[in-house]
C-alpha cells in the first residue's frame, strides 16, 4: 500500500488528481478527522470536504464558525518533508489567492500569517483562514523526517447572516460578495491545481519562491501593527523565510511565531 522508500521521498510529486477526495455532510472538524485518522496509521493524501462543521477550529485555539453550506470547509492531509516549515501558511495563502483570483483583479490580499482579506469601502473583511497542523509519522514505514501535515482551509462562500459572527474582527465576507461566482467543484479543482504543485515547490525550496508574490499581496506592509493588541511598529514585509519584519522604535524586529496575534492598528479603532 505504502510507496517504496525511494518513492516516498518524493510523495509530493503528487498531481492534483492524486488526492483521495471525500465529501461529508457534517463532521466536527475536517482537520480533527484527518488527525484522528493519522493516529490509526492512515496517511494517504486525502482531501476531506464538509458541508457543515460542528466544531470547526481556527488558530490559537479559536473556534472557526461557518453556517451550513455557506462556506467551503476542507482539509488536505499528506506526508510532508520540507527542510524548513516556516512560511508554509504564507505559501498556501499565495496559492489560494491565485486559485480564487488568477488575474489579481479583486481587492484581495494576505494578512500575515494565514488570513485572506478583502479590502472594501468599509475596510477589511475576512474571506478565508488557513490552519496548519502536523504530527509525527511514527506509525508509517517512511524513515525520513516527514511529518503528517493537515492543511485546513475555511473559505466563506456567502457573507454570514446570523448573529454569531458579531464582534469578530474583521467581519467575515463571502466569495460571491467579492465578485467570484464559482461552484464548489470549480473552486476545489482550481485550489488543488494551485496548491498541489505549490506543496512540491515548498518541499524542495521552502518559502523563497513564494516571497515576491507574498510581497505583492501583503496587506500589513507599511501599516502600523499591534502585536497581541499592543502597538509595536510599522510592518516592513517578510523575510526570505517568511518572518514578519517590523520597524519598531528600537530597530527592525522579526516575528516568527504564528501564535502571536498581529493586527493592523486601524482595525482596533
Ligand atoms: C483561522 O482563520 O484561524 C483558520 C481557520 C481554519 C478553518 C478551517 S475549516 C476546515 C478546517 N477544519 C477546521 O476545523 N479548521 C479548518
Amino acid at each position: 500500500m505504502y510507496p517504496k522508500d525511494s518513492e516516498a521521498l518524493s510523495t509530493l510529486a503528487l498531481t492534483p488528481d492524486a488526492w483521495r477526495v471525500e465529501r461529508v455532510q457534517e463532521i466536527d472538524s475536517t482537520s480533527s478527522e484527518l488527525m484522528r485518522r493519522s493516529k490509526s496509521g492512515r496517511f494517504d493524501p486525502t482531501l476531506l470536504v464538509a458541508r457543515q462543521q460542528t466544531a470547526g477550529r481556527g488558530r490559537q485555539g479559536k473556534t472557526w464558525l461557518s453556517e451550513p453550506n455557506q462556506a467551503l470547509t476542507f482539509s488536505l492531509g499528506f506526508l510532508f518533508n520540507p527542510k524548513d516549515w516556516m512560511g508554509l501558511s504564507l505559501a498556501i495563502g499565495v496559492s489560494l489567492l491565485k486559485a480564487i483570483d488568477p488575474l489579481g483583479s479583486l481587492k484581495l490580499g494576505l494578512k500575515w500569517p494565514n488570513d485572506v482579506w478583502h479590502i472594501g469601502p468599509k475596510g477589511p473583511a475576512k474571506l478565508a483562514g488557513i490552519l496548519i497542523e502536523t504530527v509525527s509519522n511514527t506509525s508509517h514505514p517512511r524513515t525520513d523526517a516527514s511529518r503528517y501535515c493537515v492543511l485546513g482551509i475555511g473559505l466563506n462562500l456567502f457573507t454570514p447572516k446570523s448573529s454569531g459572527f458579531e464582534g469578530q474582527f474583521p467581519q467575515p465576507i463571502g466569495l460571491l460578495e467579492v465578485g467570484v461566482d464559482l461552484n464548489e467543484d470549480e473552486l476545489l479543482a482550481r485550489i488543488l491545481a494551485e496548491i498541489t504543485p505549490a506543496l512540491s515547490r515548498f518541499e524542495g525550496q521552502g518559502f523563497k519562491p513564494f516571497r515576491s508574490d507574498f510581497d505583492r499581496l501583503d496587506l500589513l506592509k507599511g501599516h502600523e501593527v499591534t502585536v497581541n493588541a499592543t502597538p509595536f511598529g510599522v510592518a516592513a514585509g517578510v523575510s526570505e523565510s517568511g518572518a514578519l519584519m517590523v520597524n519598531t522604535p528600537s530597530g527592525l524586529e522579526s516575528i516568527v511565531s504564528q501564535e502571536v496575534s498581529v493586527r493592523p492598528s486601524y482595525i482596533w479603532q
